[in-house]
């Protein structure tokens, strides 16, 4: 696996291999990679000739700055994990290679994305979207991949990246790919580790009530199961919910009655201490 530092080191390698015709699969990461990670990465090595994994934890999208501060960072165990999966390439630049003069110094620019970045993540972490479509438009010009995979766990993270790169006239394949879970069902995260043992055993009650909910949906209505969900986890000691809303999975706009819409899936923030868990559940699937 080639380690890529810089943006000029990944368009001489782009170049090189769509010479010889390669297709590209890009997979944006920030880094502290498990099994959720490398099951995108699994899907680009068998979908693509050449797989880029990026590899940068990107300030512009923390609007907490202890949040970034104690992300975790381990990038010797990444590129080893990458290696193992497959990975033809791993991109992980400086964030003065990414923003010279720094994340401030950049041309303003504000994203097009449309009212499914203005709820829940959009509403509860102000500038965060914009922080996301900034880095994956600028991975998308460095690399100009013909695919570039993400996870479902951030379930609004690609309806954004999907407005974004139609408002930015960016041409390549959003795949979206399924949650990988734990065994006790907790949606594997990077922040996962900063959990204690304590918080880490609460933690799957997240999973469990939104999967419980969903038997409990088919004969209650969208805010019994709303209601259902919030007063399941909240009674968890350690766990408090932020936000949980039902949601058309198209639009990600809140809706009222089961009947709204053929696609519908409930999203979740859950705070177990000072860390912030996200996770969701499909409740309607169409055909
Ligand atoms: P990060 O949180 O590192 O996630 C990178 C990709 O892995 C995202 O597409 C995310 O949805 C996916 N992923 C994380 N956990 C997963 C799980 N349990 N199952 C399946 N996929 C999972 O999301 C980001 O980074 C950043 O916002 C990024 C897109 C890289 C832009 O900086």
């Amino acid at each position: 696996m080639i380690i890529l530092r810089t943006v000029n080191d990944v368009r001489q390698f782009v170049a090189r291999e769509r010479g010889r015709q390669a297709s590209v699969g890009l997979v944006p990461t920030m880094g502290a990679l498990h099994e959720g990670h490398l099951s995108l990465v699994e899907k680009a090595v068998a979908g693509n000739d050449v797989t880029i994994v990026s590899v940068f934890v990107n300030p512009t999208q923390f609007n907490n700055p202890e949040d970034l501060a104690t992300y975790p960072r381990k990038e010797e165990d990444d590129f080893r994990l990458l290696a193992e999966a497959g990975a033809t390439a791993v991109f992980a630049p400086s964030v003065e290679e990414m923003y010279p003069g720094g994340p401030e110094a950049q041309p303003v620019h504000t994203f097009e994305l449309g009212t499914a970045a203005e709820v829940m993540e959009g509403k509860y972490r102000p500038g965060h979207f914009q922080g996301v479509a900034q880095v994956v438009s600028l991975l998308f010009r460095i690399v100009e991949p013909d695919r570039a995979y993400f996870g479902e766990k951030d379930f609004q993270q690609i309806a954004v990246i999907r407005n974004m790169i139609k408002s930015e006239g960016i041409n390549v394949e959003i795949v979206a790919c399924p949650i990988k879970r734990a065994g006790d069902g907790l949606a594997l995260s990077s922040r996962n580790a900063l959990l204690t043992p304590a918080q880490r055993s609460i933690a799957p009650s997240i999973h469990a009530a939104l999967k419980e909910s969903v038997e409990f949906s088919r004969t209650h209505s969208i805010r019994q199961t709303h209601d259902y969900v919030v007063d399941r986890i909240n009674a968890v000691e350690g766990l408090e919910v932020e936000y949980f809303e039902i949601v058309d999975a198209r639009t990600l706009q809140k809706i009222d009655e089961w009947e709204e819409s053929p696609w519908i899936v409930g999203c979740i923030t859950v705070y177990c201490g000072k860390v912030r868990l996200i996770d969701n559940m499909a409740y309607r699937l169409p055909d």
